[in-house]
């Protein structure tokens, strides 16, 4: 590493959403996302997720990433809250249906415009990558044009959910420091927005790593790991969070359910893997 990738992938000093919240007198409550998952929020000693930390959701294809996600977008537009979900993948349409497949009443807030749905082709967003949309692709301009591109101009959410990190990755040829670059660049403005993040990133079933290149688990304030485990002749869904800055959080994994009613978190029922 030389000493132009230490700049490029070191931490922005000046502008911590965390630590004005710190240096004020509010409580402790007022500083976390309360997510309102059923037992999720019991897994942090505060009771929710630091706010304005950009956290790694990994995990194996079906283990509720996508889910968990979504739930706490509905869980947050239903409090007044508003939120953004990136996908990569699925339509605007799917995901809404997908939601309504859960019971929950998503497209009003889709309508009044709490909830912001962005299909966005991750070919678009390489092309940001390489430049090749007017530029030399410096990371200066990047930042520029990564903005209007991810958040729109006055929507100002309280969470961006981004499926998937590893969207990008599949659409990008080789893992290059434009990538890293890129990286950089979008952790540092999730955290300019003051918005807690949530990057789903697809991994191995039981991953030894949280990312496809490692410098998204480096970047991020938290890891969240989700677990689909083969027990006997059963499957266990179970979650563990596996890092989180400004926060005390529980250090096991725990069980956790998918049912037609969405994610429900056991914080006492721990689960073992093997
Ligand atoms: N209505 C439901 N009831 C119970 N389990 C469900 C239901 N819908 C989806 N699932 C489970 O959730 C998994 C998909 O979760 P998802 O969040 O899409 O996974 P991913 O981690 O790949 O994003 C499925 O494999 C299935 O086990
Ligand atoms: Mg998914």
């Amino acid at each position: 590493m030389n000493s132009t990738d230490l700049k490029i992938i070191s931490k922005p000093e000046n502008k911590s959403s965390k630590d004005k919240v710190s240096n004020s007198s509010i409580n402790a409550k007022e500083k976390v996302l309360v997510t309102n998952v059923n037992g999720f929020d019991k897994l942090f000693k505060s009771g929710g997720i630091p706010k304005g930390n950009s956290v790694l959701v990994a995990g194996g294809p079906g283990t509720g990433k996508s889910i968990l996600c979504r739930q706490i977008c509905f869980n947050l537009v239903s409090k007044g809250k508003k939120c953004m979900y990136v996908s990569f993948e699925e339509s605007k349409e799917r995901i809404i249906k997908s939601m309504e497949d859960f019971g929950w009443n998503i497209r009003k807030y889709v309508d009044n415009g709490d909830l912001l749905i962005q299909k966005i082709n991750p070919l678009d967003i390489l092309r940001m990558k390489f430049g090749s949309i007017g530029g030399s692709g410096s990371a200066t301009e990047l930042s520029y044009k990564i903005k209007p591109l991810v958040i729109p101009k006055d929507f100002n959410p309280d969470l961006i959910a981004v499926d998937s990190l590893s969207a990008i990755i599949a659409a990008s040829i080789t893992k290059d420091k434009n990538y890293r670059v890129y990286l950089q660049q979008l952790f540092s403005f999730f955290e300019e927005t003051q918005a807690t993040s949530l990057l789903i990133t697809e991994t191995d079933p039981i991953p030894k790593r949280y990312s496809e290149t490692g410098i998204e688990e480096f970047l991020a304030d938290g890891i969240i790991v989700l677990y689909n485990l083969q027990k006997k002749d059963i499957r266990e869904n179970a979650i563990e969070i596996l890092k989180m800055r400004y926060g005390q959080h529980q250090k096991k994994i725990v069980l956790m359910e998918i049912t037609d009613k969405g994610i429900k978190v056991f914080p006492d029922k721990r689960v073992t893997l093997e």
